[in-house]
């Protein structure tokens, strides 16, 4: 790993490192002797607080949620990520310290990743109740400099707000030198860009590192923080940093709903989509990645930061019917599966339905807006019989979706849930499926279908293979 970050841009800052408190903060953070706590212990805070444990710092992972950190200490990762149990075994106990008590975690650390919970309400926009919590509690614990930095999805002016916030309640200076009785803060926001499934990886190779600071001496302590990394670090202001990151979820979600309608088009011409988006990715300007075409984008961060971004755009009174769209089109997707469904069985009631994928995407057993839970919703509301098989997600989806006399089965393995079926429905491509034995699956229905929503298989195989197969813009 080099030593050098690659920083890119350098922020307008009024606050050259030259106080002895800077120089002596500074000396703590490239020792490591100053403490980080990552507060809020999920999908990103774990992930986030193991990674810098990995790379050497002393991280306090906290959180309100006592059952949470009381399966950490028992070393336990309450969700599925490669690779997160074994960053846990690993530095359990040394330099990763689980803690229920937020207060104190806060007092005891220099360095605060706020990674809490940005829920979205009825309308769209982002519930923000707990980061102000968190912010709160800061203040009220601020007991020396601190860096609190905004790990959370949240909308522009988010981190402005949390520094208003501390100013409230503590009797604190931001981005300046406290003078006596006055503590110094900054608060910076750093986005994340993890992707479920292969979120280790992404901490340790990201394609960038965004860091937006109002001051020098945030600047240098993030950079600090990300130097061992292979990746250019962009420097901004606090809402840009905040925009790219909403920017960056809605152009993929975009991309994403510009294909399947290209799908869709390419099924009534007799075009092959998965051919088509290889040419468009092989135009540098337009990238290969998330241009698959399939049942929608789902899981927690599309959905929910696209409604977010619009809600924002109209706050400010703009319009971004770009966006409304690319929903709309996204909500389709399922309606546009089920057709096909019907299409190649006619009526659903009573039929039996093996259904292979349940999480949003594989690597997860995260089920949240996952396009399969709204297919399996209308399906058991037109009658049929389900057999569902994931190799994650079922011990966490059962709790919320029981099996049913006659309605809903889990099955351990694709060829038990493929049993009697009039049709295979894929809607997670997780890679087990593809190394399936073909004659053993078809051997095992009652009908040979398979509705395949990620083209995961060769339709001249599988029509070889003796199914009739329907896929996705192919
Ligand atoms: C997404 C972003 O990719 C991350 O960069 C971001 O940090 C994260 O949201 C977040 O905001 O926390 P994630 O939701 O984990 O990550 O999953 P993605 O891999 O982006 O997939 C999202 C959905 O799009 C899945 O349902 C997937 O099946 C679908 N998808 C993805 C497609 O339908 N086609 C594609 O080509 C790619």
């Amino acid at each position: 790993m080099p030593a050098e970050v690659n920083t890119l841009q350098s922020p307008t800052s009024d606050l050259p490192l030259v106080g002895e408190a800077d120089v002596e903060l500074m000396e703590r953070v490239r020792s490591k002797q100053a403490k980080i706590a990552v507060l809020g212990m999920g999908h990103v805070g774990l992930p986030t607080a193991l990674s810098l444990a990995e790379m050497g710092w002393k991280v306090l992972g906290a959180d309100n949620a006592i059952a949470q950190v009381e399966r950490l200490r028992a070393r336990y990762v309450p969700f599925y990520e490669p690779g997160l149990s074994e960053l846990l075994d690993k530095h359990l106990g040394n330099n990763f310290i689980p803690v229920d008590d937020l207060e104190a975690a806060i007092r005891e650390a220099t360095i605060l990743f706020i990674c809490v919970g940005t829920p979205q309400r009825e309308n769209g926009e982002a519930d923000l109740s707990q980061v102000e919590s968190v912010a709160h509690t800061i203040a009220l614990n601020l007991n020396a400099y601190k860096l609190i930095v905004e790990k959370s999805t949240v909308p522009a002016v988010t981190a402005e707000w949390v520094k208003r916030t501390i100013l409230r309640y503590a009797k604190a200076v931001p981005n300046g030198n406290g003078s006596a009785g006055e503590i110094a803060f900054d608060v910076a926001s750093n986005p994340e860009f993890l992707q479920e499934g292969i979120a280790v990886r992404n901490l340790f190779y990201p394609d960038r590192v965004v860091c937006g600071v109002e001051s020098d001496r945030a600047k240098a302590i993030l950079q600090e923080i990300y130097r061992p990394l292979n990746a250019p670090v962009l420097i901004t202001g606090l809402s840009t940093a905040e925009i790219i990151k909403h920017a960056a979820n809605s152009f993929l979600a975009m991309k994403i709903s510009f294909v399947n309608m290209v799908a869709d088009l390419c099924e009534v011409v007799g075009a092959d989509v998965t051919q088509v988006a290889a040419g468009l990715g092989m135009d540098a300007r337009i990238s290969p990645g998330f241009l698959k075409a399939g049942i929608g984008f789902g899981g927690y961060c599309f959905p929910k930061d696209l409604r977010a971004f619009i809600h924002l755009a109209e706050e400010f009174g703009l319009n971004f019917s770009l966006l409304r769209e690319v929903e709309a089109i996204n909500q389709q997707r399922v309606e546009v599966f089920l057709k096909k469904v019907r299409k190649a069985l006619w009526v659903l009631r009573g039929k039996t339905l093996a259904v292979f994928g349940l999480a949003f995407k594989p690597g997860t057993d995260d089920t949240r807006e996952a396009p399969s839970m709204k297919i399996i919703e209308r399906l058991l509301a037109e009658g049929a019989s389900l057999r569902l098989h994931d190799p994650r997600a079922i011990p966490i989806l059962k709790q919320s979706l029981p099996e049913k006399e006659g309605s809903i089965k889990y099955c351990e393995d694709p060829y038990e849930a493929a049993k009697q079926a009039h049709a295979v429905l894929l809607l997670t491509e997780w890679p087990e499926y593809r190394a399936l034995d073909l004659t053993q699956l078809r051997s095992m229905m009652e009908v040979p279908v398979v509705v395949d929503g990620r083209n995961i298989f060769d339709p001249a195989q599988m029509r070889e293979a003796g199914f009739e197969y329907i896929s996705v813009g192919r």
